[in-house]
């Protein structure tokens, strides 16, 4: 099958070093306290990441760490933007709470227009936007983290039509462990990650998205960053990088074992910016 060219698009993205990264809590089945971090390896990693969407010419923003707070380097969970508009987060969890303060005083510096959210929503986590599809539409997940009251306030802030879709599988708990976005009209996804209901809406709106199975989504596969072009994935999602190129897309794999024990990977640990 043929594709239309997949043309990039330049970003800018707020990511944030993991200088004080540790499992030292578990909020998610894939953290356990009991290994130790590799420290080191995890800055080298996450700095090969930076390096990587640098070098396709995109903008990095990078956020202050803050010490005790050793899940920041998820920089996803901060926020939301659409347009100019910042939807800001609020933490389900206590141990991630004061991350959201951080990222409230990136955005007020850098005189974005900002609506810190009332309802418990972990941001970019389970959040996505799709700017071509439907005349601009926002994907957002439910079922773990983000409640679903988040939804329609994020509507509300961000006037974008937000679709709500329940996650049921604890592995895959926020939405951006099992939905991407591939360009700004298109998605890749893990069916089972999602109840019936809503992988029928999935398969009614997107009809020609790229399908994961669960060992893609086991492997990190759908937690990548893409500029329409260039799929950043990590290294163990092979499969997955192989169904993206099918679809016409060009896979860019990068190393990131260690952010995996904490749960997360690429996309995780990078927020869009959206101007
Ligand atoms: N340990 C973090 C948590 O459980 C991982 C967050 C992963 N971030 C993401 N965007 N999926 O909150």
């Amino acid at each position: 099958m043929s594709y239309p060219e997949r043309i990039p698009r330049n970003r800018t993205y707020l990511m944030c070093p993991p200088e004080h990264y540790t499992v030292e809590y578990a909020i998610n089945p894939w953290m356990d306290t009991t290994i130790a971090v590799d420290a080191a390896l995890a800055l080298k990693q996450w700095d090969l990441l930076r390096t990587t969407l640098d070098d396709l010419g995109h903008t990095i923003h990078v956020l202050e760490p803050v010490a005790g707070l050793p899940d920041m380097v998820y920089a996803a969970n901060g926020a939301f933007s659409v347009d100019g508009r910042v939807y800001g987060a609020r933490f389900k969890y206590p141990q991630r709470s004061a991350e959201a303060v951080a990222h409230q005083g990136f955005y007020r510096t850098a005189g974005w227009s900002l609506t810190i959210g009332e309802q418990v929503n972990e941001g970019e986590g389970d959040f996505a936007y799709l700017p071509e599809a439907y005349g601009g539409l926002v994907l957002a997940g439910y079922g773990f983290r983000t409640d679903p009251a988040a939804h329609a306030e994020a509507q509300e802030v961000l006037g974008r039509p937000v679709l709500s879709l329940h996650l049921v599988d604890p592995a895959f708990y926020h939405l951006d462990t099992a939905l991407a976005a591939l360009d700004d009209r298109h998605i890749a996804y893990y069916p089972g990650a999602f109840s019936p209901a809503s992988q029928q809406v999935l398969a009614q709106l997107f009809p020609d998205a790229v399908l994961a199975d669960r060992a893609d989504a086991e492997a990190f596969g759908l937690n990548l960053v893409s500029d329409g072009r260039h799929v950043i994935l990590n290294t163990e999602a092979v499969a997955m990088g192989d169904k993206v190129r099918e679809a016409g897309y060009l896979p860019v794999h990068v190393e990131l074992t260690e952010l995996k024990r904490g749960g997360g990977s690429v996309k995780c640990a990078v927020a869009e910016l959206r101007h």
